[in-house]
C-alpha cells in the first residue's frame, strides 16, 4: 500500500466513525535498529532504517469541544477523549495528547480535535510504535496549523514528549529515525551532535525483521534501570557521557563494580561497532557488517542484558539457516530481531525460522 492509499484509508475510517471528513492526515514510520542498541541516550551512534510499510497514519479535524480531543483508534476498535489540560494517563492517547500539548496547546484549547489512528505496525516488538505515534501527530499538528518546523525539530519534541510527558526516558533514535529517516536507507546518526548521513545499502543482501513473540514493554521493563545504570557509571568513571569513552579505557571500565562495567563496557562496544559498521556499508562488505552483528547481540546479552532466551534462540536459528548476521534490534527484554541475508536465501530463510519457532512472525523485509 502506498502512502498516499494509507492517507485515504485514515481518511475514510475517520469520516465513517465521526461523521465528516478531516482536514488533514499524516503517516510517519517505524524503525528497525541495524547497530547501536542503547547507546542514543549515551551520547553515542545508532544506525536505524526506517521501514516502508510499518508506520502509523493519523487525521485529525478541528470540530470538537474547545479544549477536547476524541480520539479513535481504527486498529484497536477503541476510543478515548482527552482534555488538553490532562496529565499522562497511561493509554495509548497519551502520545497524542502529549505531542498537541507540545506543539499546539492554545490551539486546541480554542477548538477541540478529532482524531483518528490507523496502525500498521505491531505494539511491543521494538520497532518504535510509539515514536511513530508521535511522529505522525507533530506531522498532523504543523499541517492542521500551518507551524513551522524542520523534521530534526519534530523528532526533538517528540522525544521531549516521551521523556517529559510520557516518562519514558528514552533517547533520540527513534523519533529522529521516524521524522528524518527516508523509508529503506539506513540513517547514521550521531545522537550528541544530532549529525547525521545516510548509509548505502548492501546490493544483494536484505535485513528481515522477525518477532520473537515475545512482547516487550519498556516502561516496565529495566530500560529505566539501565539509563540509571549508565549514569552511575559516568559519575564513577568521571565522564559526561559514556560515548565519551573507547576500547583505551576498558581497563578502567572493567575495573567498576558489577554491574556498570559491563553496562559502560556494552555501550562503548556498541558505540565502535555502528561506527564500523558505517564503514562496512559505506565498502559494501556485507560479511562484515554481518559479523558487527553476531558481536553485537552478544554484548546485548551479555554486558547489557537486555536479550531473553527467545531472541538469542532465534538469532542463532537465524545464522544456522542462512543468514550472515543476526541481533536482537530495540529497546530490548523481547521483541524483534533482526537478520541479515543474500537475498536468494530470504525465503528460505523466513520459512525456516516460522517452521521452527511456531511464535516467531516476519514482519519486514528491507
Ligand atoms: C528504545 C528507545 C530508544 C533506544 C532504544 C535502544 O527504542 O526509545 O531511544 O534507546 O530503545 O537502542
Amino acid at each position: 500500500m502506498s502512502e498516499a492509499d494509507r492517507l485515504l484509508s485514515v481518511k475514510a475510517a475517520h469520516e465513517e466513525r465521526f461523521g465528516a471528513a478531516p482536514e488533514v492526515a499524516a503517516w510517519a514510520p517505524g524503525r528497525v535498529n541495524l547497530l547501536g542498541e542503547h547507546t542514543d541516550y549515551n551520547g553515542g551512534f545508532v544506525l536505524p532504517i526506517a521501514l516502508r510499510d510499518l508506520g502509523v497514519a493519523i487525521a485529525v479535524a478541528q470540530d470538537a469541544e474547545p479544549g477536547v480531543i476524541e480520539l479513535y483508534s481504527a486498529t484497536l476498535q477503541d476510543s478515548d477523549t482527552r482534555a488538553i489540560d490532562e496529565e499522562a494517563a497511561g493509554r495509548w492517547s497519551d502520545y497524542v495528547l502529549g505531542c498537541f500539548k507540545k506543539v499546539a496547546v492554545d490551539r486546541v484549547a480554542r477548538s477541540g480535535l478529532r482524531v483518528t489512528l490507523m496502525t500498521t505496525l505491531p505494539l511491543g516488538v521494538g520497532l518504535s510504535s510509539s515514536a511513530a505515534l508521535e511522529v505522525a501527530a507533530i506531522r498532523a499538528a504543523v499541517r492542521l496549523f500551518d507551524l513551522q518546523m524542520s523534521p530534526v525539530e519534530m523528532a526533538v519534541a517528540a522525544r521531549q514528549v516521551e521523556n517529559v510527558f510520557v516518562g519514558m526516558p528514552c533517547g533520540i533514535m527513534d523519533q529522529f529515525a521516524s521524522s528524518v529517516g527516508d523509508p529503506g536507507t539506513a540513517l547514521f546518526l550521531d545522537t550528541r551532535t544530532l549529525e547525521f548521513t545516510s548509509a548505502p545499502a548492501l546490493p544483494g543482501f536484505s535485513f528481515v525483521v522477525i518477532d520473537s513473540g515475545v512482547s516487550h514493554q519498556l516502561t516496565d521493563s529495566g530500560y529505566a534501570t539501565r539509563v540509571a545504570e549508565c549514569k552511575a557509571a559516568c559519575e564513577a568513571l568521571g565522564v559526561e557521557m559514556l560515548s565519551d569513552l573507547t576500547d583505551a579505557d576498558l581497563p578502567r571500565i572493567d575495573a567498576l563494580p558489577e554491574p556498570l562495567n559491563r553496562r559502560a563496557r556494552h555501550v562503548v562496544t556498541d558505540n565502535r561497532l555502528t561506527q564500523e559498521g558505517l564503514a562496512a556499508l559505506q565498502s559494501g562488505d556485507a560479511e562484515a557488517f554481518g559479523r558487527l552483528m553476531v558481536e553485537s547481540h552478544a554484548t546485548e546479552k551479555d554486558n547489557y542484558e537486555i536479550t531473553v532466551p527467545e531472541t538469542d534462540a532465534l538469532a542463532a536459528a537465524a545464522l544456522e539457516e542462512g543468514a550472515i548476521g543476526a541481533r536482537q534490534t530495540g529497546g530490548g527484554f523481547g521483541g524483534a530481531v533482526v537478520a541479515l541475508a543474500p537475498d536468494e536465501k530470504i525465503d528460505d530463510l523466513c520459512t525456516a525460522l516460522t517452521t521452527r519457532y511456531s511464535d516467531a512472525r516476519i514482519l519486514a523485509v528491507t
